[in-house]
């Protein structure tokens, strides 16, 4: 079993999206998913309500995450954990439990500021858990704009940490598949946004081998 989050203590920068698509393209793939929501949002299991059948299991957990966790481990492959924005309590009993942590980041000088509280957090998890991979990932960009690749460098020299080479950039079909709890694949898998996310499920896959 691997445990991936989705965290930024900045809000609003695509953690629930990310996690939602990932999950369900792991599921695609014949994976045996289990998707944690901890945010009090609850923005994954508002989204998964939409629909009746439901393509993976999506479980509202707020306390003793990495205990809860440890109760999957044989029936299953993946665990996708969405947290919430200003909650450091809840991201640090998360991500101490991880094997991977990626953390989304948009592509704004005032987001990659932000972001230093959760680096900091997470480099304090590292402490304890010597195994945990982290790594941004550059959401809702703009495509084909050099900003993307010029704030990814800042980014790396500010933070130290390594930039996934999957991107998600700003689509529709993002915003159509949290308000249809539907993938993006589901959607249309002519648009772009199936690829990227096939990407990162590729490249988070080939991480935790
Ligand atoms: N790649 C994208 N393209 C277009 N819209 C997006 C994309 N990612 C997220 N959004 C939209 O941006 C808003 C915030 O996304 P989301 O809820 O996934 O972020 P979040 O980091 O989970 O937010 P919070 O910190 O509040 O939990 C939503 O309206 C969502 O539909
Ligand atoms: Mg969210």
């Amino acid at each position: 079993m691997k445990i991936i989050s989705l965290a930024n203590q900045k809000g609003g920068c695509g953690k629930s999206t990310i996690a939602l698509n990932l999950a369900m393209n792991f599921a695609s793939r014949g994976k045996r998913v289990i998707l944690l929501d901890t945010d009090p949002q609850q923005s994954c299991v508002e989204t998964l309500e939409r629909r009746s059948e439901k393509p993976i299991k999506v479980i509202p957990i707020f306390s003793d995450i990495h205990l809860e966790v440890q109760s999957y481990q044989d029936t299953t492959d993946y665990v996708v954990i969405d947290t919430p924005p200003h909650d450091g309590a809840t991201m640090a009993s998360t991500v101490i439990c991880s094997d991977l942590v990626i953390i989304p980041v948009q592509d704004s000088p005032l987001d990659i500021r932000s972001t230093k509280i959760t680096v900091d957090l997470v480099k304090e998890a590292q402490e304890i858990n010597k195994t945990l991979k982290v790594y941004f990932l550059l959401s809702r960009i703009q495509p084909k704009t050099i900003l993307a690749k010029e704030l990814a460098e800042l980014l790396f020299t500010t933070y130290g940490i390594q930039i996934l080479k999957s991107e998600i950039a700003n689509r529709v079909a993002y915003k159509y598949s949290m308000i249809y709890g539907q993938s993006v694949q589901e959607f249309d898998k002519r648009d772009a946004a199936f690829e990227e996310i096939e990407s990162l499920s590729s490249e988070v896959m080939e991480i935790l081998q």
